[in-house]
């Protein structure tokens, strides 16, 4: 399977694949910091708007919503039409924690073009009570990131962006971590430097998403909550194997396009690893970090 097609196109099945990980992944404590957040909130005004960036095939509103108290109006923001489609009608399935139904409003929108047009991200985060993202951050560049949390502190909205990918991954054996080969490590610097391509947001943040979240949330004053939200990929799960195989074969492809020279190096480290996680003796663990930042004087 192709994880990501061309011109930075998600492929649906891909997504689907991923949420149970990623739903299992996910920080409980910082969704109740963004329930509580919407809950006072819901005392001045109502419904809550929640501003969804990249929703995909509406993983992260299929998760939150059914946590969060209502009235609930999202907005569900993506460049692929498609995506955007599935994750509406699952948007309009879904009820609050209080059984109410939600508004939900797609917009097709580039986000790429958020870096100039500030008007065009006021428009977007002016009514928004809460900003939500999953799995984007790694995406993005520092410069994206510092406009988004900018408009944030202007409009006092806060955010809750989950599954930033922190550049470590490591296989397991019987529960643990288990030691790098050579190889593994080679491929980890090989794979970082690719996730650092710029996909038209600027330079890529990778694994660096985490941290440049954080400094940029606590230069606009902003008080952040962190929590680890890794994917643990064991064994005796069949959709976790499933998915540790495909997660490998999109690393080998990768590797491949950012180093073409090493094809047998790269083609036998894949071959090794996809017996070992296809066999069961090894689990994959993917390192991502949650957040969720408020204006201080909130906190
Ligand atoms: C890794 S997926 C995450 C999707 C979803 N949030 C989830 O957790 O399943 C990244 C998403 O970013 C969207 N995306 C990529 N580039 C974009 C852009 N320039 N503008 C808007 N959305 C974009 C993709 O279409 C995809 O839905």
């Amino acid at each position: 399977m192709t994880l990501i097609t061309d011109d930075l196109a998600f492929a649906e099945d891909w997504l689907m694949h991923r949420e149970d990980a990623d739903a299992l992944a996910r920080s409980g404590f910082l969704t109740e910091q963004g329930a509580t957040w919407l809950q006072r909130r819901l005392s001045t005004q109502s419904p809550v708007t929640v501003l969804d960036l990249a929703c995909g095939a509406g993983a992260n509103i299929n998760y939150l919503a059914p946590q969060f108290p209502g009235p609930q109006q999202w907005r569900l923001v993506d460049n692929d039409a498609g995506l955007l489609h599935v994750a509406e009608c699952r948007g309009h399935s879904l009820c609050d924690a209080g059984r109410r139904s939600l508004g939900v409003q797609a917009v097709t929108r580039d986000l790429r073009v958020l870096l100039k047009d500030s008007q065009g991200l006021d428009d977007l985060l002016s009514e928004a009570d809460l900003v939500t993202a999953s799995a984007l951050f790694d995406l993005v560049s520092k410069a994206w990131v510092e406009r988004l949390v900018t408009a944030c502190a202007r409009h006092g909205t806060a955010a809750l962006f989950a599954l930033s990918i922190d550049g470590d991954w490591s296989f397991t054996a019987d529960g643990s971590v288990s030691a790098d080969t050579l190889d593994d490590a080679w491929v980890r610097d090989i794979l970082a430097a690719h996730q650092r391509h710029d996909k038209g947001f600027g330079p890529a943040l990778g694994g660096d998403a985490p941290s440049v979240l954080t400094h940029a949330f606590q230069a606009v004053g902003y008080h952040v909550l962190n929590r680890p939200s890794p994917w643990t990929l064991t064994p005796d799960r069949d959709g976790a194997r499933l998915l540790a195989l495909e997660l490998i074969k999109g690393w080998a492809e990768a590797v491949l396009e950012q180093s073409p020279q090493d094809r047998g190096r790269v083609s036998a480290w894949y071959r090794r690893r996809f017996d070992d996680l296809e066999s069961g003796r090894i689990g994959l663990l993917v390192g991502h970090q949650d957040l969720f930042a408020m204006p201080q004087e909130h906190s």
